[in-house]
């Protein structure tokens, strides 16, 4: 390739140039209060969209100018999801031409209007008019006066408009263009949303108000004391009243302290007076360090149990309310998150006080990212040009400064996947000094030039281990080698959520607690970025690239959360919840079992067990809390039925220190059914973000084998033997067969379809996997071999003296791959036993996605009733939060809405399943051993071929698989595939289910 050719320099216009802006305020502390006035300038602005920047005119900024016939507009807002324009959705990839600084003709610009009076209180003096976020330019025009013009999107941005303001009929004007040279910086993977999306407040300022404040609040582990100095210009005097504490600013004092830390966010109330401002306060103290290799908070390791949140409402984009901000961290809460890194830039300022309230770890993202130039192997990248680095200066100086004073940031992150470069280094200089007290991360940097942890997205289990021991791949430089290695390790974002999803979440999880060094990591990501739409008939479903009509997009990789766009959570939030609890309850003495088995545990036919108490172990995994705030309580359940339950008295345990408590004697009434203890760590009181009796963590242990006792009655076992009925059908117990086939025909008389071998699922976003991920990928090598396709020939029907014998070859068009299958039928009472082996025949290539039966019965089967894993779907890799149990659900709400339809739903250590109609009739299915059920109104083939959700309607079939073995989910989607004991390798097996009605 020729080297680029250099341009003459040439005049940009200000959105096309690398500055910054100009006619800024410099930034400052933010905080949500104070005595002097605000007024929040929200409402229905007068809005017009022009397809171009180029020669707009700017009479609009006219007081006098006639606005009457411009649309209205709701700000804060983004105006592509208000009927203006369509919004767009590119992973890494510029939708505009990589030219940088310079940008296309096409360039969206929406001039705003807005009037408005002041209160008649409000005091005539200095006064900043403030932009919490603006996408991606603005050019601002207060009365007719230009105040200046601005880039940074997530940015705060204050202009001096005191002088301008007039009692009636101010105009703001305000000028915005979609993209700008900072879009360029602002490459993140996410929908393109321009406008004034976040507040737009007025300031009084009176004289000798504060300018700037920077709380530092310090504590030290070893003596127990806190050291409080508050910096502000002007002087003045900061009060806690808790601490009987009143300093001159500047001044430091060292009082004994309760820290701050995520687990017990203790905050202190204070003041901050200057002579012309009070502002109320919140300090939390705690100390932030990496030292010997670690990460320490106040003096102790902590452990990441983190997510990755972008800002996103499926109605108003990055445009949030504060609801939304606190639904956020309540469910993370309730999840047992502790940690959220702010990707990939600073948040409404708003969620970091929340985050200081409830208690989390932030490391909070500059607004930065050049992904896009990595396609060109980082040739023109802007973070390593010195042009540019005014304005990456400008935008880590904006963050520090806004939110320097939460203790619930730990650390600062420049920015994500922008390369390297001496813009970066420049940031990191410049951070380092203004605020020594927080370490830095940076993830695109190989060598760790200007981090102090080292971190990485997407390693997988076997990297990690390896990192974890210190013993990674060296670097090429020996001295930046032992520096790295030195360093603290996390997993900036891991676990991609994508759909159905992630597998493997317990093998990491595993891994962190092994390695000290390893602290830990965000799962990718949050939320579901789908936007929400109507079809034509008024359904709602969740729009994702492509479905805007963009010329390039990344299409449903948008959709990659642990909850869906309307937050409600997804199995994955479930999943991580019990894999990253704070206290372990794993059982000893009669065997320890988090999750639920398949199918292992008593079998029935025996009676009450009365064996020796069983001992629990319980394991404080927090990294400061003790248990005090939690309440035990344990039950024990015969087949999902709860005998007895009582509370468990659980001794103080510091964090890190396990103890054994005794489980109390076995109670009666077991009746030789398969029982287990369930264990519960509850909330004991009310906490800002749960009430008591909210559930954190769980176990669940087998109860000692069932001893023998009177026998439970058991149906005749009559074998019955297959005869001829009439219309080609052989009869054999209730089931009534094809005599061609050897097919079910019906069960009882009711007719049904199959059941059949089935080996296909709808791939999931895993199984899709990501091209870049080595190996070869999961849904794609199905379909090549033509799982997706299967045939049936059956080569004999069989009637035995009491069997009915199908042998049966399942295969593909146009392979020699095979799957020699026998069905054997048997009856015994009124229950029908298949048992089904399957031969594999020729080399396969790759795994099954699964292996069991699938058969269509009656679309009148409403609910679904089992015992085994539950409430929630599971896959091999993602069981950990299946509890063995007896649950019953509407068919319906078996299946997960992923945004892009997928396989899901399936339920895991299922003993057995009923489905029934409202009167009670209908089927059940037991396992020989446990199977995965899984339940739905459409076919598989369906499922494949939806797009959203409302591609897929309810047919007049309830598809039941009853499944043998299922392929795990990995998080292939952008991470490591299905770890080998998930994989379902293609080899003989032999299972069997029982079948009869219910009447
Ligand atoms: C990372 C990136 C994220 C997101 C994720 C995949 O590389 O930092 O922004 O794109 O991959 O969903």
């Amino acid at each position: 390739m020729s080297p680029p050719v250099p341009r003459p320099p040439q005049h940009l216009p200000y959105y096309e140039d690398v500055s910054p802006g100009r006619g800024c305020r410099p930034p400052r502390a933010w905080y949500a209060r104070s005595d002097a006035r605000r007024m929040s300038l929200h409402g229905t602005w007068r809005f017009r969209l022009s397809p171009t920047a180029r020669g707009a005119d700017t009479a609009f900024a006219r007081p006098d100018f006639d606005d009457a016939d411009w649309a209205g507009l709701r700000v804060p807002g983004h105006w592509v999801l208000m009927g203006h324009g369509a919004p767009a959705y590119t992973n890494t990839r510029y939708p505009f031409p990589v030219d940088p600084p310079r940008l296309p003709d096409e360039n969206p610009t929406g001039d705003h209007r807005h009037t408005f009076d002041l209160p008649s209180d409000w005091e005539p003096g200095p006064a900043l008019l403030r932009f919490e976020g603006v996408e991606s330019c603005a050019r601002v025009w207060l009365n007719g006066r230009e105040l200046g013009h601005f880039k940074g999107s997530r940015l705060p941005h204050e202009f001096e408009v005191g002088h301008l303001l007039r009692a009636r009929r101010n105009v703001l004007a305000v000028r915005v263009h979609q993209w700008s040279a900072g879009s360029y910086l602002e490459d993140q993977d996410q929908w393109w949303l321009p406008g004034v999306f976040r507040d737009v407040t007025l300031h009084h300022r009176p004289p000798g108000a504060v300018l700037d404040h920077f709380v530092h609040a310090s504590y030290d582990h070893r003596t127990g004391l806190g050291t409080l100095r508050v910096d502000c210009a002007p002087a003045g005097r900061v009060s806690v009243p808790a601490l009987g504490l009143d300093l001159a600013t500047g001044e430091s004092a060292t009082v004994p302290v309760t820290p701050w830390t995520a687990e017990t966010p203790h905050l202190y109330d204070a003041e901050l007076r200057t002579p012309g401002e009070r502002v109320p306060l919140r300090v939390g103290f705690r100390t932030v360090r990496v030292e010997d290799g670690l990460l320490k908070v106040n003096g102790r390791r902590v452990l990441f149990r983190g997510v990755n949140r972008h800002e996103f409402d499926p109605r108003y984009g990055r445009s949030l309310g504060p609801e939304a901000m606190r639904r956020d961290l309540l469910l993370m809460k309730r999840h047992n998150v502790n940690a959220v890194r702010t990707s990939h830039y600073p948040p409404h300022p708003a969620f970091l006080g929340l985050c200081d309230e409830l208690g989390l770890w932030v490391v909070e993202e500059c607004d930065l990212e050049t992904h896009g130039f990595g396609q060109q192997g980082w040739r023109d990248n802007p973070v390593d040009d010195a042009a540019w680095t005014p304005a990456l200066l400008d935008r880590v100086r904006r963050m520090v400064e806004r939110d320097k004073n939460h203790p619930s940031v730990i650390m600062w992150s420049l920015g994500n996947e922008c390369g390297t470069g001496r813009g970066l280094s420049a940031m990191a200089a410049w951070t380092r000094d203004r605020d020594p007290s927080r370490p830095l991360h940076y993830e695109g940097d190989p060598a760790c030039a200007d981090t102090d942890v080292y971190s990485r997205m997407y390693a997988d289990h076997a990297e990690v281990a390896r990192i974890g021991r210190r013993e990674e791949e060296p670097l090429a430089d020996p001295v930046a080698d032992a520096r790295r290695r030195a360093l603290p390790f996390l997993l900036c974002e891991y676990a991609h959520a994508m759909g159905n999803g992630p597998g493997g979440l317990s093998e990491y999880q595993r891994l962190f607690e092994t390695y000290e060094r390893c602290q830990g990591g965000f799962v990718w990501e949050w939320i579901d970025h789908g936007l929400r739409q109507h079809t034509a008939y008024g359904e709602v479903f969740h729009a994702y690239g492509g479905d805007f009509g963009e010329e390039l997009h990344d299409g449903n990789f948008v959709c990659d959360g642990l909850v869906f766009p309307d937050r409600t959570p997804s199995p994955g939030l479930t999943e991580l919840k019990k894999v990253v609890e704070p206290v372990r309850i794993g059982g000893t003495g009669t065997g320890t079992r988090t999750g639920t088995g398949t199918g292992t545990g008593t079998k029935p036919g025996a009676g009450d067990g009365h064996a020796a108490p069983a001992t629990v172990r319980i394991t404080n995994l927090h990294d400061f809390a003790g248990l005090t705030h939690l309440a035990f309580r344990w039950s024990y359940e015969a087949e999902g039925e709860v005998l007895a339950e009582g509370p468990l008295d659980v001794p103080p345990l510091a964090p890190g220190a396990h103890t054994e408590v005794a489980l109390p004697p076995e109670p009666a009434g077991r009746r030789g059914r398969e029982a287990l203890w369930t264990v519960r760590a509850l909330l004991a009181g009310d906490t800002a973000w749960a009430e008591a009796g909210h559930e954190v963590a769980w176990g669940q242990l087998p109860a000692a084998p069932a001893a023998p006792g009177p026998a439970v009655p058991r149906p005749p076992s009559v074998r019955a033997a297959p005869r001829r009925g009439e219309g080609n059908l052989v009869l054999l117990g209730p089931g009534a067969f094809d005599a061609t086939t050897g097919v079910l025909r019906y069960l009882d008389g009711v007719q049904l379809t199959g059941p059949r071998l089935d080996v296909w699922r709808a791939p999931t976003d895993n199984d899709e996997g990501a091209p870049w991920q080595p190996g070869p990928r999961p849904a794609e090598q199905w379909r090549r071999i033509g799982l997706h396709r299967m045939r049936h020939r059956v080569a004999s029907v069989e009637h035995g003296r009491d069997a009915l014998v199908v042998r049966t070859r399942v295969a593909p068009a146009g392979s020699g791959l095979a799957l020699d299958t026998d069905y054997r039928w048997s009856a015994d009472g009124g229950r029908l036993r298949l048992e089904v082996s399957v031969r594999p025949y020729g080399e396969w290539p790759c795994p099954l996605p699964r292996l069991g039966v699938r058969m269509g019965l009656c679309g009148s089967l409403m609910t679904a009733r089992w015992y085994g894993g539950g409430p929630g779907e599971a896959y091999p890799d993602t069981r950990a939060a299946a509890r063995t149990g007896l649950w019953r659900m509407p068919v319906d709400a078996l299946q997960t809405p992923y945004v892009r339809p997928q396989e899901n739903g399936a339920r895991a250590g299922v003993r057995w399943v009923e489905l029934a109609r409202s009167d009670g009739s209908g089927v059940r299915a037991e396992g020989e051993p446990a199977f995965w059920f899984t339940a739905r109104r459409w076919t598989s083939e369906q499922l494949d071929a939806a797009r959203h959700t409302t591609d897929l309607t309810p047919g007049d079939r309830v598809w039941l698989h009853l499944d043998h073995a299922q392929h795990g989910i990995g998080s292939r989607s952008c991470g490591p595939g299905v770890l080998p004991p998930y994989e379902l390798t293609v080899a003989p097996a032999r299972f069997a289910v029982i079948l009869h009605s219910l009447r």
